[in-house]
């Protein structure tokens, strides 16, 4: 038996921690894993597909990235795409696939299984957290720690010059991130995609503060309504490119102007993706990692290994598809005295 494993969509710290624990789970039932490079461009005519050896994946759990490259590659938006990928089940000799991916790669992962009843599962991962289904997603915890001590850091230079700070956390439409990391880090002004905003409330806030002889520092998720039409770009799944569109540097545009300051700007970015995942992520992607290779032990295919509570539970990939999983409104309401938001 062998089986193939694939990271699609943007990349995330604790990949490589669940691709070791794939190859580890896999090995102990005697099969072999077949690392499919870049996605599934890597499944669609000169896809590349390898197998990983013990060497090679020595040491990766403490690593960020995806050691087999990853693509935003959609099979549905190109012709015969589906069907190609179907056939390479065949040209990289794989019985079973470990899809590891967000909304986008999953989704393409429960279409294939719906139509072709190809042998797949899923593995969820994503730093916005929004995948339905799941309370774990491979790269979060990570994010959530890096932008909570990007706010630690810019408090102490914005007290100095008691200025105000906006720092742009990522999360496309869910603001888990920012309302978690903005949480840690004891922001004053959290805004998030799920509780639209008035700028002229969030300049008053701003004053208000000022006038107590306060520093501001605002988190703000680059999915919230930006405050004057920004240019957009679409990838191959229909999304907006939310990430260095300038949303934060609109806010700041209206904030200079209205409260007559001149604040700054911080646009996290990438920069959450990046580097080291927390000991939780290793932890956990290697759970979902090798909860993947005994799903297609147990032939539970178009099934996603996700947590539940706390405990691994088996969840439909065709009911991950086209659905987002938004902060709770109890989550916000218990926490909303921490900070001004709805307004
Ligand atoms: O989905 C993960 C994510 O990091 C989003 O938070 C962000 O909007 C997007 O990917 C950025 O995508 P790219 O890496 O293609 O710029």
């Amino acid at each position: 038996m062998r089986i193939g494993v694939l990271t699609g969509g943007g990349d995330c710290p604790g990949l490589n921690a669940a691709i070791r624990s794939i190859f580890y789970r896999a090995k102990e039932n005697g099969w072999e894993t077949i690392g499919i490079h870049m996605g599934w461009k890597g499944m669609l005519p000169g896809g590349k597909g390898k197998e990983i050896s013990e060497s090679e994946i020595e040491g990766i759990t403490n690593i960020g990235g995806t050691y087999l490259g990853s693509s935003r590659t959609n099979p549905y938006k190109l012709e015969n795409g589906p069907k190609q990928v179907a056939d390479a089940f065949k040209e990289h000799g794989i019985d079973a696939l470990v899809a590891i991916g967000g909304e986008d790669t999953l989704g393409v992962a429960g279409k294939l299984h719906s139509e072709f009843k190809l042998p797949i599962v899923g593995v969820p991962k994503t730093v916005d957290h929004d995948i339905m289904g799941t309370d774990y997603t491979i790269g979060f915890d990570t994010a959530v720690n890096i932008a909570a001590d990007s706010i630690d850091r810019l408090h102490t230079t914005a007290r100095s010059h008691n200025r105000t700070f906006i720092v742009e956390i990522m999360g496309r439409h869910a603001g888990w991130l920012t309302l978690r990391a903005g949480i840690a880090g004891g922001a004053h002004i959290i805004l998030i995609p799920e509780k639209p905003c008035d700028i002229n409330k969030v300049c008053d806030a701003i004053k208000k503060r000022e006038k107590m002889g306060k520093y501001t520092l605002l988190a703000i998720s680059e999915g919230v309504a930006p405050p004057k039409k920004l240019a957009e770009k679409h990838d191959d799944f229909g999304h907006v490119g939310l990430t260095n569109r300038g949303m934060a540097q609109a806010f700041k545009e209206v904030i200079d102007e209205n409260c007559k300051m001149d604040c700054r700007v911080m646009v996290l970015g990438h920069l959450l993706r990046g580097g080291s995942p927390t000991a939780y992520d290793r932890i956990m992607a290697s759970k979902v990692g090798a909860a993947a290779v005994d799903f297609i032990k147990e032939k539970k295919f178009g099934m996603m290994a996700a947590i539940q509570g706390g405990q691994i539970a088996p969840f439909p990939l065709k009911d991950v598809v086209g659905k987002y999983k938004t902060v709770s409104d109890q989550e916000y309401a218990l926490l909303k005295s921490l900070f001004e938001g709805d307004i």
